[in-house]
């Protein structure tokens, strides 16, 4: 199995994020392909992981289609439009283009990670506060909204709700925020349902804009959610028999952070290499999450 962690298509490049290479396809449309790149601490590595883009190009869509009752979302097609290559096939998907709203939009319905840190210095996540006791992994009495800002580089920052509101708008705050925990609570039981447990995870949303009326030029605009959705990526997802054991087991890099823990790496680039049993554990965890979550086992 090879991974593929560059493209070069014959297309105007929208940009290259640490996973996802964007290009146009015309004013409204994008192809967004996923590359088997890993970041981990933000740091993206030289090897790739077999069959992760294709993993989180489809489980996007798999959430996209069945969140869209919530919210409307960017997806248009799993289908390589005519004159690319076919290696991108099941990695790229093309969407609508919008306008972010630059947010990160985290829920967690559990306590770790970042959140955990905080609480441990404030007993708070973002401002929000929590109830005495909490330890890894408790389950919050009501999932919570804590957002970052999307830094353009380096590591997002968790700020509160009201700096949140100030940058995007009240309006726009009340409804990413209502939104995000909704769409978080619908995942959350279905995941359950395949054994597993959503802990927390990250939306993105952003403006479509559409001529409501053409005598007047007025335009009416639509909120989507878009980049990617409920992938291991973007949330961190337990295995539900082991959380009830007591052990935080996710389904994601965690072998590679458990790794990277075991060196004596300050976290910052140039990124380590990776031993090959680690590459080919990921590759089957993010099989793993595809398989759980959808119920099909990806070829
Ligand atoms: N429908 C869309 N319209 C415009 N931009 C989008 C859309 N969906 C996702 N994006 C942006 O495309 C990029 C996806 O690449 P990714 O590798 O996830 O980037 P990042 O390093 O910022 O996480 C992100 O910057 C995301 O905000
Ligand atoms: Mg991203």
């Amino acid at each position: 199995m090879e991974a593929i962690t560059q493209t070069d298509l014959d297309l105007e490049l929208l940009g290259k994020g640490k996973v996802r290479d964007t290009y146009i396809l015309n004013v409204k449309e994008l192809l967004m392909v996923a590359t088997d790149r890993l970041s981990a601490f933000d740091v993206v590595f030289s090897e790739g992981i077999p069959k992760k883009g294709e993993v989180l190009t489809k489980l996007s869509a798999f959430w996209f289609e069945k969140t869209k009752h919530i919210i409307p979302n960017h997806f248009i097609s799993l289908d390589v439009p005519e004159g690319l290559p076919q290696y991108l096939k099941g990695r790229s998907m093309v969407v609508k283009r919008a306008k972010p709203i630059h947010l990160e939009c985290v829920v967690r319905g559990y306590l770790t990670g970042s959140g955990l840190k905080d609480y441990q210095k404030t007993g708070s996540v973002c401002g929000i506060k929590l109830p005495e006791g909490l330890k890894n992994g408790s389950e919050l009495p009501e999932p919570i909204f804590t957002p970052s800002t999307k830094a353009q580089s380096g590591h997002d920052e968790n700020i509160n709700g009201d700096r949140a509101s100030n940058l995007v708008g009240k309006e726009t705050f009340e409804l990413v925020k209502t939104t995000s925990i909704e769409l978080y609570k619908f995942a959350k039981n279905h995941a359950l349902k395949c054994g597993l447990v959503l802990a927390d995870t990250k939306f993105e949303f952003g403006y479509i804009e559409h001529n409501a009326c053409s005598k007047t030029n007025l335009i009416r605009k639509e909120i989507i959610l878009m980049d990617e959705a409920l992938t291991p990526d973007s949330s961190r997802y337990w295995l539900k028999d082991k959380y009830d054991s007591g052990i935080l087991e996710s389904l994601d890099k965690q072998y590679v952070r458990d790794y990277l823990e075991t060196l004596n790496w300050n976290k910052s680039p140039p990124a380590p290499k990776l031993p090959e049993d680690v590459i080919k554990k990921t590759t089957e965890r993010y099989l793993e999450a595809y398989q759980k979550l959808t119920g099909e086992k990806l070829e």
